[in-house]
């Protein structure tokens, strides 16, 4: 009994020894099958050998344990997806990765307590599923033998952590209710769920929030069939493919790169930056190819409603033709927040439109939007509307489609100096209205002389 006791601690020595000493190994697989669990010295490798899944702990010593994918190749651990961000497995505990008897993934500690599993919620299903990691870096459970290889009862594309992968989706899926976003790590040492999250948001016209916690901190403006219309860089599409993806049960943001070889991954960093990164392998570097907000105008309300801002111009917040600064002083003072009032009232018989060129266009979550209405269609409607403010195409491929129309003040609008941005059509009096020929010489928005 004494002696069975002895030799059972030797062993629990003797594993532990080994799992201090032994490095990872990474066995040639990319899958997990209820037969072969993946322990904590193992990873798996997907099948062209682009990404990597494995246990890790960031925190080192002291902090928990995850489970996440990076990219193999590159040496500088770039981790794109985390399993149990929020429910990290103690140090000092050994983790296996394996499929439970409900046909799903579990993350179990030495007693088998599941400490993280996918949510397969199909009952039917369980049997015979396996867990394979993808050359797109995601992980996927499906059934063994599935004529459809990519039948997934469930895949981690649909949890994203902080990073969007090409082909990962950001929005909404109807089926199962969910909106995928990205958010960022807490501290670069704790993968949980930080404050930073980036959500497309569908009311109005799609368009995609970077928030603090509830407040934005900046917007893509509304996507306008080519780009977002705040994002100027979305126009020219050598390197990537942005697409906004509408079917009956999905409406969400994506992207592709051209050349499949190139790595480039959108991240919502703890620094409050929405950042693009692309891996330039000749220097072995991720680059930062883009990120917002990028200046004083990507700032949300920085020139509050009614107010254009516009970095070209000092102070960069003006007012439209026919408004005025509501707080003078403040605005003296470059703070743009509290917007301008309309100083030439509306009067819903004669007004006319200013039309303003490359704008991002104002928020537009209660806006009316219609997708087939031609521009002269969405101008009488504006027209017939007294409470209409102003009103855009929907789509500005192929020469324009479809119809916008705000209702509410016009909110973070800004405009840019050469290309980006779309025509946006604002009501103002029929006085104002005269102002466009020589606003288009003298500039459209009046900007307030300096006291
Ligand atoms: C990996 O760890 C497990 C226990 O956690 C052990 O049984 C196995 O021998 C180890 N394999 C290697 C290659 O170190
Ligand atoms: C965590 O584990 C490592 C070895 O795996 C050990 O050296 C370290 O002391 C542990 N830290 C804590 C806080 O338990
Ligand atoms: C791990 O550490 C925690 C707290 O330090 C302790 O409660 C737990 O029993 C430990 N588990 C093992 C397997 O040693
Ligand atoms: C569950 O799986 C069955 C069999 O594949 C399928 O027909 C059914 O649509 C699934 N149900 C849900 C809610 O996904
Ligand atoms: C915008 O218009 C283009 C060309 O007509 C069309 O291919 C595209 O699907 C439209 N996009 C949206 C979001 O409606
Ligand atoms: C794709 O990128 C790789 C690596 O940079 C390069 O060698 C290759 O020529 C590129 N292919 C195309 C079609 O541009
Ligand atoms: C977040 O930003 C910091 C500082 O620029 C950078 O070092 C880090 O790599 C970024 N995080 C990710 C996940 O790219
Ligand atoms: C004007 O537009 C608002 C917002 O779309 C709508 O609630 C209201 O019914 C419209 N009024 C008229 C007269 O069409």
């Amino acid at each position: 009994m004494r002696a069975a006791m002895e030799s059972g601690s030797r062993l629990f020595w003797y594993f532990l020894i080994l799992q201090i000493l032994i490095p990872t190994t990474a066995i040639a697989v990319d899958t997990i099958t209820p037969t072969q669990p993946l322990t904590q010295n193992q990873t798996l490798v997907s099948a062209g050998g682009v990404f990597q899944l494995g246990f890790f702990s960031p925190g080192g010593n002291s902090g928990g344990l995850y489970v996440g994918i990076w990219y193999k190749e590159i040496q500088d651990r770039t981790i794109v997806w985390v399993a149990n961000r929020d429910k990290p497995l103690r140090n000092n505990s050994t983790g296996f990765l394996k499929i439970g008897e409900d046909g799903n993934i579990h993350l179990v500690d030495q007693t088998e307590n599941s400490i993280w599993s996918s949510s397969n919620s199909n009952q039917s299903v369980p049997e015979n599923t396996v867990a394979q990691l993808l050359d797109s870096g995601n992980l996927v459970l499906r059934r063994e033998n599935d004529e459809n290889p990519e039948n997934y009862l469930w895949q981690g594309f649909d949890y994203p952590t902080d990073t969007l992968l090409p082909g990962m989706k950001l929005g909404w899926d109807s089926k199962t209710g969910r909106n995928r976003y990205i958010s960022s790590w807490k501290t670069p040492t704790d993968p949980s769920e930080g404050d930073i999250t980036f959500k497309l948001d569908i009311n109005g016209l799609p368009e995609a929030f970077l928030r603090k916690k509830d407040n934005i901190i900046t917007r893509s403006g509304g996507w306008n069939g080519i780009g977002f219309s705040g994002v100027t860089e979305m126009q020219t599409k050598e390197v990537i493919d942005f697409s906004l993806v509408m079917t009956k049960h999905e409406v969400y943001y994506t992207f592709e790169i051209r050349n499949k070889t190139l790595l480039s991954r959108l991240v919502a960093n703890y620094t409050e930056i929405l950042e693009r990164y692309t891996w330039v392998p000749e220097n072995r570097i991720w680059n930062r190819f883009w990120y917002a907000p990028k200046d004083q105008c990507d700032n949300y309300g920085e020139c509050g409603t009614y107010g254009i801002c516009d970095t070209d111009k000092s102070p960069v917040c003006g007012c439209l033709v026919g408004f005025e600064p509501r707080k003078q002083q403040a605005w003296s003072l470059r703070d743009g927040s509290g917007g301008c009032f309309r100083h030439d009232q509306l009067d819903c018989e004669t007004d006319g439109f200013l039309t303003m060129n490359n704008m991002k266009l104002p928020e537009s979550s209660t806006s009316f939007v219609d997708v087939t209405m031609s521009l002269d269609e969405c101008k009488e409607m504006c027209v017939r509307n007294c409470s209409c403010t102003a009103y855009s195409n929907y789509n500005i491929s192929n020469g324009g489609s479809g119809c916008v129309i705000w209702t509410a003040e016009l909110l973070d609008m800004r405009q840019y100096t050469a290309e980006g941005g779309q025509l946006l059509y604002i009501r103002v009096p029929a006085s104002d209205a005269g102002a466009f020929f020589s606003s288009f010489l003298f500039g459209t928005v009046k900007t307030i002389q300096k006291t």
